[in-house]
């Protein structure tokens, strides 16, 4: 079997470990629309999309036509090019405070390079985060909650002293942010928050949250980032922050303003970012950093949704909802479901899910159940209940119809079960 071969060379056979499920992952050969096929040609539906990136869906003609004329002409240079400056108008005209930004390759590089900056811009050392938000690998953010507050390491490899630096607080509860920031006085630099969690499931802010945020922090002198690796271009054309009218000082933004090619950029307030090497003295470089192909498949990319009706996309989402919701409820299943735009969550649980805690309360064997049950019938899910799922503009009412059958299947295999337990 392929996987045998490729445990023995990658860490778990994957080389990113969201991609690894029990028994073993699934190989797949290709993209098309909203499908994508195994190397034994079986066609699934898919909602995973890449983890986001692909709101056009797979193999996006213009993208790809953009990418091979770049192709044509060297794919990297080590200078700038105008595909660089053609592309910021864009993102500057969808997300006004994009005063100034920096290409990285990655989200990862994005935030972590964005709180090194608030570090430098505040001079103090503390950032705070959301228990449950994801925002890359790095180590000042793969950090648990603290006892006492000192956050603690979530993987071995972690310094004590970066982890104790960063502060780890519920979601959606105004008194926690108070009560940190109250005892923290002088020395937080940063918060930094998905303002829709969208890597423990989907958790959107409750009314006030975000501008609570904001208020607070603005107070206190502390940089707010708004990590929309995720949400960005998401809903609508620009920015959460858009939807929840909040500015943040500095934004992360990656996945679909790549067209699915890596990419990630830090940006903001001028005052802040001018103070990123060479301008200033904050370092961060990268070989890769704006590379032609990135920037031709992010150009080509938000060129298209320019004209694309984001309320066609976050109706349909609505409607696949609606559809879950009202098979849950005739079937008796406890499921909650989250959404915002085109992401969306199911979580087995009955009480409301809006922070970690209520999240980590959802039964995710029954997610895992649901999706194995929806693999084995040409559906793929995201493979874990503490991702997110998908939907593109290219997805079909056919193909919110199979889904909704297919569910429906399911909820009657646990409605059963339940009854013989
Ligand atoms: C909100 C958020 N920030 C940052 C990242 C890291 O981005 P990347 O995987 O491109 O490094 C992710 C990745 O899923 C993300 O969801």
């Amino acid at each position: 079997m392929l996987y045998e071969k490729t445990k023995k060379i990658f860490p778990g056979g994957v080389n990113s470990p969201v991609r690894f499920f029990q028994p073993h992952p699934i190989f797949m050969n290709r993209g098309n629309g909203s499908k994508i096929y195994d190397i034994d040609g079986n066609r699934y539906l898919d909602y995973c999309l890449a983890y986001g990136p692909l709101i056009l869906g797979h193999e996006n003609i213009q993208v790809r036509n953009a990418i091979v004329k770049t192709l044509k002409k060297g794919w990297i240079l080590g200078t700038p090019t105008l595909y660089e400056l053609e592309f910021a108008k864009i993102l500057k005209e969808a997300i006004p405070v994009l005063e100034m930004l920096r290409y990285t390759n990655s989200g990862t590089e994005a935030t972590m390079h964005a709180i090194r900056l608030s570090r430098a811009y505040t001079g103090k050392k503390i950032i705070i985060k959301i228990a449950g938000s994801y925002h890359g690998a790095h180590d000042s953010v793969l950090v648990n909650r603290g006892h006492g507050n000192k956050g603690i390491p979530s993987s071995p490899g972690v310094l004590d002293e970066i982890a104790g630096n960063t502060l780890v607080i519920n979601f959606n509860d105004f008194t926690n942010l108070e009560k940190v920031i109250n005892e923290n006085k002088n020395n937080i630099s940063a918060m930094i928050i998905e303002p829709v969690l969208g890597n423990i499931g989907v958790i959107p802010p409750v009314e006030g949250y975000l501008k609570f945020i904001r208020e607070i922090t603005e107070k206190n002198d502390i940089l707010l980032i708004f990590d929309e690796v995720i949400t960005g271009f998401r809903e609508r054309l620009g920015s959460a922050q858009d939807y929840y009218h909040v500015e943040a000082d500095l934004i992360t933004l990656g996945k679909i303003i790549g067209g699915g090619l890596p990419i990630g950029l830090f940006g903001g307030k001028e005052e802040i970012m001018k103070k990123v090497a060479p301008q200033g003295k904050v370092y961060q470089a990268g070989t890769f950093s704006g590379n032609p192909l990135s920037m031709s498949a992010g150009i080509a990319t938000l060129k298209q949704l320019k004209l694309k009706d984001y309320n066609s996309i976050n109706k349909k989402t609505e409607k696949l909802i609606n559809n879950l919701q009202k098979i849950s409820h005739d079937y008796d299943l406890n499921i909650t479901i989250n959404h915002f735009g085109s992401m969306f969550q199911l979580f087995f649980s009955d009480t409301p899910v809006k922070d970690y805690n209520s999240a980590k309360k959802s039964d995710d064997r029954q997610y895992f159940d649901m999706f194995q049950y929806f693999l084995k019938n040409g559906i793929y899910l995201a493979p874990n209940q503490f991702e997110t799922n998908f939907l593109s503009f290219v997805h079909t009412e056919k193909d919110i119809k199979k889904t909704t059958e297919i569910f429906e299947k399911f909820a009657d295999i646990m409605k059963r079960k339940k009854r013989k337990d």
